[in-house]
């Protein structure tokens, strides 16, 4: 695929919906519609189609993504459900709520599109594009807001094109979003937490479940982006790293990105080719192999810092601030 692709708008017909499955298992990036807004999807199990959606988007770091599925049976699939999420699941799916849920250990969703985390955030979307496409390609699907980092999400498809055109593949049109605000956002780890307000008011949602919501302490969002540290959630490796070493000393382990020279101890690379990209999607799952791995320090190889190497960056400085 070009980094700049035509981009295609077709009218949302059964033939449209089958080219944009075929789009999406080539790692392509098709915005479609939802009842809240249109989505921008990629596959959610190939990492560098995901990291391709984060550059498609502009985003200025990695922040987690919303997995869609047709169905609670596909959910569960992924995610492990506690009573309470049957119940809200039960009374509220297909339809704009998203549960945040801790993560099955066979999830096949990339590291990158979960930024690390053990949990993951599900949606049934009620569209029957959505439902559809979901279908048709037969896996999930992660899809943020179809519009430019810093721009409001779009509701039709006419503003995807003016936010996304030459940046995306293909644009399935359906016409204006019912709904209009994305998804109400509710994390089921610990007590039941309003992450993001959204379409489903709070209240119906406290009426189901018998009980008040949380309030998370810092909205998550990524259009109010966080200082670094403040996201409670993003993974921290347990060794200390060092940024933009000139090379590993002899106790370290090392982080590559790049051609890099010989070297004894434990290697992981980013991207021995150098693409970004290629990083992005390796990040989070070299940063828990080099755990795994048993290293307690490592020296981490220089990474441009354009385009997606500013978000690589910033999780690198995050997962190498003190920890508290
Ligand atoms: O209505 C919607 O939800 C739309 C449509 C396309 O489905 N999607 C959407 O996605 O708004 P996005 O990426 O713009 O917002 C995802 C939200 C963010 O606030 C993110 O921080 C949160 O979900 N999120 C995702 N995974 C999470 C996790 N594991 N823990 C906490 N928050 C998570
Ligand atoms: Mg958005």
């Amino acid at each position: 695929m070009s980094a700049e692709p035509q981009t295609r708008v077709l009218p949302a017909d059964p033939d449209a919906v089958r080219t944009a499955a075929d789009c999406l298992a080539a790692g392509g990036l098709v915005a479609f519609p939802t009842e809240t807004v249109y989505g921008l999807g990629a596959d959610a199990t190939h990492g560098e189609a995901v990291a391709r959606l984060y550059a498609a988007k502009g985003r200025p770091a990695f922040n987690p993504l919303i997995s869609h599925i047709p169905d609670l049976a596909a959910a569960r699939s992924l995610a492990l459900f506690n009573a309470e999420a049957e119940r809200l699941a039960a009374a509220f799916w297909p339809g704009p709520l998203t549960l945040v849920l801790p993560k099955r250990s066979d999830c096949p969703v990339s590291s990158l599109a979960l930024a690390g985390l053990d949990s993951i955030a599900l949606r049934v979307p009620a569209h029957p594009i959505a439902t559809a496409l979901l279908k048709a390609f037969g896996r999930p699907v992660v899809a943020p807001s179809a519009n430019r980092s810093g721009h409001v999400s779009p509701t039709t498809a006419a503003h995807v094109l003016a936010d996304l055109r030459g940046r995306i593949d293909l644009i399935l049109d359906d016409g204006p979003c019912r709904v209009g605000i994305e998804s109400t956002v509710v994390a089921l780890i610990d007590e039941p937490t309003l992450l993001r307000p959204g379409g489903l008011a709070r209240a119906k949602i406290e009426r189901v479940l018998g009980r008040p919501l949380k309030d998370a302490a810092a909205h998550i969002d990524e259009e109010a982006p966080l200082a670094p540290g403040m996201l409670a959630s993003h993974y921290a490796p347990k060794a200390t790293l060092r940024l933009n070493a000139a090379e590993p000393r002899p106790d370290e382990a090392l982080l590559a990105f790049g051609p890099a020279a010989k070297f004894a101890g434990t290697v992981f690379n980013l991207s021995p080719r150098g693409d970004l990209v290629e990083a992005a999607a390796n990040l989070f799952s070299q940063l828990r192999q080099l755990d795994a791995a048993g290293a307690t320090m490592v020296a981490v190889m220089p990474v441009p810092n354009e385009g997606l190497g500013e978000a690589i960056n910033d999780r690198l400085a995050r997962a190498a601030a003190p920890k508290p």
